[in-house]
């Protein structure tokens, strides 16, 4: 793969995003908010780019959206025909490729590259989620290892009601949320759920009142912080696999990660 550069802030701009980076903290804000965040395939791949280029002390990335809403989903133009900001569509991509779906695959694999890194072990992620979170904005904050809502957060998987399905990674996590059943229930009415209901589907770890949402980050950023860096990162690589290791498994992960822990320590206090 192509070495990867930091993005600039106008290339992160002609991608809807910013970033901003203090220290050990990352806050990448969906920026097109007279479109409502709504957000493309480069948005999509600008988004991989900043996972691939975080620098090494980032411990924890912020997603946000400018304005009242965190994100409106797709841009809806990416369903016209035709090149969007000089990239191709998907149904541009199909049109040049009738009989061929392996560039529009490759395309979608690129486009939840954006999506995938959020659950990295070394960092942990937050979704500050105000407003709508339509299709790919509910999946870009499933993808988010933590959920804080406003009050006036609303959440809804419109994809089923396009035609089309959720793919950008976000049916795992919500199934594993929210069990199979009610994710079917809510996928396939594309029913819109207010933030009391989000958090007690367990869509959100946090609901607060949409002027404490900046606050309430902040504060869960500085607990996130004040614990050890290589001790969050070996709990989360434990806690990302308890669900698919049995109890053996899990248990013998665990000693080997703890040993590791106590060797460091031990190796910091000779
Ligand atoms: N794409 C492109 N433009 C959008 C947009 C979108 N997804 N959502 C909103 N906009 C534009 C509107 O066209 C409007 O533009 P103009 O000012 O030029 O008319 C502007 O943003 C403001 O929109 P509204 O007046 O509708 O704003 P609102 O605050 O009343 O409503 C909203 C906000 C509930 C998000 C509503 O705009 C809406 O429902 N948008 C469409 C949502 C949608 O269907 N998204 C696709 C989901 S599916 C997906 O993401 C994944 C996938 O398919 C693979």
């Amino acid at each position: 793969m192509a070495q990867m550069t930091t993005p600039t802030a106008e290339e992160l701009a002609a991608s809807g995003l910013g970033l901003a980076v203090d220290g050990a903290v990352a806050r990448i804000t969906l920026s097109r908010p007279r479109r409502r965040n709504a957000m493309t395939g480069r948005t999509w791949t600008m988004l991989a780019r900043i996972g691939q280029t975080l620098p090494e002390a980032v411990r924890i990335v912020v997603v946000g959206g400018a304005g009242p809403t965190f994100s409106s989903g797709i841009d809806l133009d990416m369903f016209r025909p035709g090149d969007i900001d000089g990239e191709p569509t998907p149904l541009s991509l199909l049109a040049d490729h009738p009989d061929d779906t392996a560039p529009l695959e490759r395309a979608i694999a690129e486009y939840q590259e954006g999506f995938l890194w959020l659950r990295r072990a070394d960092i942990v992620s937050v979704a500050a989620v105000r407003g709508h979170a339509i299709g790919a904005g509910f999946q870009l904050a499933l993808s988010c290892d933590i959920r804080v809502l406003s009050d006036t957060a609303r959440l809804c998987m419109k994809e089923p009601a396009l035609g089309l399905v959720p793919d950008l990674t976000g049916t795992k996590p919500l199934v594993e949320l929210v069990g199979v059943n009610r994710a079917v229930e809510l996928c396939l009415t594309a029913r819109t759920i207010d933030a009391e209901e989000a958090a007690r589907l367990r869509l959100a770890e946090q609901v607060v009142a949409d002027s404490e949402l900046e606050p309430a980050v902040d504060e869960l950023v500085a607990q996130l912080l004040a614990v050890p860096a290589d001790a969050a990162r070996a709990t989360k690589e434990l806690l990302l696999q308890a669900g698919r290791n049995d109890l053996e498994t899990q248990a013998r992960a665990e000693r080997a990660a703890q040993l590791a822990r106590l060797v460091a320590m031990a190796g910091a206090a000779r």
